[in-house]
C-alpha cells in the first residue's frame, strides 16, 4: 500500500500507477474508519482499477472547536484496516498546510439553496467547509469516481451541486447507509458513545422507521409533532430537528405530492455527541 502525505507525492504515484483506460476511484474520509467507510471503498475497489482514500479532519467544517478537539484520530489503526482491505489502495493523509497553504480558511459556495436547510441550518459555514476541502481534494486527486456515504445524504447533494456548478469531470456515486445490526448508522462519532447511550442510539433508527410506516397515511405536520413528543420523552436523547423534506431540493415539506420523493432527516444529541441520520420515505 502506498502512503502519501504530500500532494506532489500522491501525484507521482498515481501518475506511475495509471495506464489507459483504468479508472481512478476515490473516498474521502476524515478517518476513524468503520464499516461504513469500508463499504464505500470495497465498492470502489470493484469499479475501478486504483483507488485513493484520504485521511484528513477537515478543520474548517466544524463550527464547534471541541467537536474538532474531540473528533477521534486513528491513522496507525486505519492505516492497519485499508491495508488488510487491499494492497492496491493508495492513501492520501496530508496534514492542513499541503491542503491549505497557510491560511485555514473556507470559500463562500452557493449550492442553489441546498447548504440553507437542516444540517446547514444548525452548522453554520459547515458546507463552505466541507465544499472548500472536497474541491481541493477532487483537484489535487482528480479522480473518476468519487463515492460518498449517504448517511450524510445533505453532503451527498451538495456534491453533486459542487460538480455542476464548478464543471468539475467527477463522477459522484451515493452509497446506502450502512448500520449496526441494530439499526443504529455507523459513524466516526459512535466511538465517543457511553454504554448507556450506545444502547439507545439504535432508538433513532426505529423512530424513522416508524415515521416511514406512518407516512402513507399521516400528514407530515402529524408525523413531526409525534418524533417530536417519541424524543421528549428519552432520558438520553435529545432531538435537534427532525423534518420531512424532498430528496432533490431538500426543502421541509408541508404536503405531499405524489410524483416526489422525500426522505426523513434527524439529528439528534446523545449528550455532547451529535448523531445524524435519514431514510427514504416512499
Ligand atoms: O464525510 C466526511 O467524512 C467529510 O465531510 C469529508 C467528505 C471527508 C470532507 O471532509
Amino acid at each position: 500500500m502506498i502512503i502519501c502525505h504530500k500532494k506532489e507525492d500522491l501525484r507521482r504515484a498515481i501518475d506511475g500507477l495509471r495506464r489507459e483506460n483504468q479508472t481512478l476511484g476515490f473516498v474521502p474520509t476524515m478517518g476513524a474508519l468503520h464499516d461504513g467507510h469500508l463499504s464505500l471503498i470495497r465498492k470502489g475497489l470493484e469499479e475501478n482499477s486504483r483507488m485513493v482514500v484520504s485521511i484528513f479532519v477537515n478543520p474548517t467544517q466544524f463550527d464547534n472547536t471541541i467537536d474538532l478537539e474531540k473528533y477521534p484520530r486513528s491513522l496507525e489503526k486505519d492505516l492497519e484496516l485499508l491495508q488488510s482491505l487491499s494492497k492496491d489502495i493508495i492513501v492520501y493523509a496530508p496534514v492542513a498546510d499541503d491542503i491549505y497553504g497557510n491560511a485555514v480558511v473556507s470559500e463562500h459556495f452557493d449550492f442553489s439553496g441546498l447548504e440553507n436547510q437542516m444540517e446547514g441550518r444548525f452548522r453554520k459555514g459547515h458546507f463552505d467547509g466541507v465544499g472548500t476541502v472536497v474541491k481541493r481534494l477532487f483537484e489535487i486527486v482528480q479522480p473518476d469516481i468519487a463515492y460518498f456515504g449517504k448517511k450524510d445524504f445533505q453532503q451527498f447533494r451538495i456534491i453533486q451541486e459542487l460538480i455542476k456548478k464548478h464543471q468539475i469531470p467527477v463522477q459522484v456515486k451515493g452509497v446506502e447507509i450502512f448500520r449496526d445490526k441494530d439499526g443504529l448508522a455507523l459513524s466516526s462519532r459512535n466511538e465517543r458513545l457511553s454504554k448507556a447511550q450506545r444502547e439507545a442510539a439504535p432508538f433513532i433508527y426505529k423512530t424513522l422507521k416508524a415515521a416511514r410506516k406512518r407516512f402513507g397515511t399521516e400528514s407530515v405536520n402529524k408525523i413531526t409533532e409525534w418524533v417530536e413528543k417519541q424524543f421528549a420523552q428519552h432520558d438520553l436523547l435529545t432531538l435537534e430537528y427532525f423534518t420531512i423534506a424532498d430528496e432533490v431540493s431538500l426543502k421541509t415539506v408541508r404536503r405531499k405530492t405524489k410524483t416526489k420523493s422525500y426522505r426523513a432527516f434527524i439529528a439528534v444529541f446523545a449528550g455532547d455527541i451529535r448523531l445524524i441520520d435519514n431514510i427514504a420515505l416512499n
